[in-house]
């Protein structure tokens, strides 16, 4: 392993512990709607409209700012590090720009996981969008607007929803680790709001991306168990 990619294994072994740190968390505050207060103790800002459930139409000027500080707030949140498969560049292993965004490559066919340890407990793929703990293999979903495989049908009151409650679709399964759900669930409707609008603003790609499979099917429990 050359320093370049035991940098970016060590980078991305510190961000999955921590993801899974903040997974681990037992009782997460509860999370309404409304934005945080400020640091002075008043009541978040309410822009006109931001509450889910209402139809947002910003002026088209506004959604160029939406989609600038939602690219921003991506960049800084790292979704690209475990949302966009990483190929092998001349420096050693890089985000894909051609598959932005769209998360596990659907046809990757990966080996069950090595064997986990007290020590070592969750190993990462190389594409860096399989992510195998004792809740056995996740995949990273795909976040561009496809419609059928990616966000393209989902409402931005579905998006802040699934962001705030950690639930797929907003009510369904608990999302599983590494998705650092309870991190991204504190930012305000207008932070969540134009992470949606950027996410929208991507090209879309064709991508369906794996079920989990739980630590009950034989390759993975035996990793989760060992
Ligand atoms: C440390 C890796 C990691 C980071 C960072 C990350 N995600 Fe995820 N995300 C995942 C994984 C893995 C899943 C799949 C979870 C599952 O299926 O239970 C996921 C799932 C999702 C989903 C799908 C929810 C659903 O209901 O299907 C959305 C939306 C999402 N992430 C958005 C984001 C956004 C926005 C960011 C940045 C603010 C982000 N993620 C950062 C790993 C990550």
């Amino acid at each position: 392993m050359d320093l370049r990619q035991a940098i970016v294994t060590v980078v991305s072994g510190a961000l999955l512990v921590l993801a899974v740190a903040a997974g681990a968390q037992e009782h997460p505050p509860a999370l309404g709607h409304a934005a945080p207060p400020r640091p002075d103790g008043t009541p978040g800002a309410e822009t006109p409209g931001a509450t889910p459930g209402t139809s947002r139409t910003p002026p088209p000027a506004a959604v160029e700012g939406m989609i600038e500080r939602g690219a921003y707030l991506v960049k800084i949140a790292g979704c690209k590090d475990c949302h966009t498969p990483s190929r092998q560049g001349p420096d050693g292993p890089e985000p894909d720009p051609t598959r932005l965004l769209s998360g596990h490559p659907q046809d990757l066919r990966l080996p069950p996981p090595p064997a986990s340890s007290e020590a070592w407990p969750t190993s990462i793929s190389a594409s860096n969008t399989a992510f195998a703990g004792s809740w056995g293999v996740v995949y990273a979903t795909n976040l561009t607007p496809h419609r059928e495989t990616g966000i393209g049908s989902w409402t931005e009151e579905l998006f802040l929803e699934t962001m705030r409650t950690g639930r797929h679709g907003g009510s369904g399964r608990e999302l599983l680790p590494p998705m650092p759900w309870r991190n991204v669930a504190v930012l305000t409707d207008d932070d969540l709001s134009s992470i949606f609008r950027y996410l929208t603003s991507v090209p879309p790609v064709e991508n369906r991306v794996p079920e989990p499979v739980p630590a009950t099917t034989p390759g993975a429990r035996l990793a989760a168990e060992r």
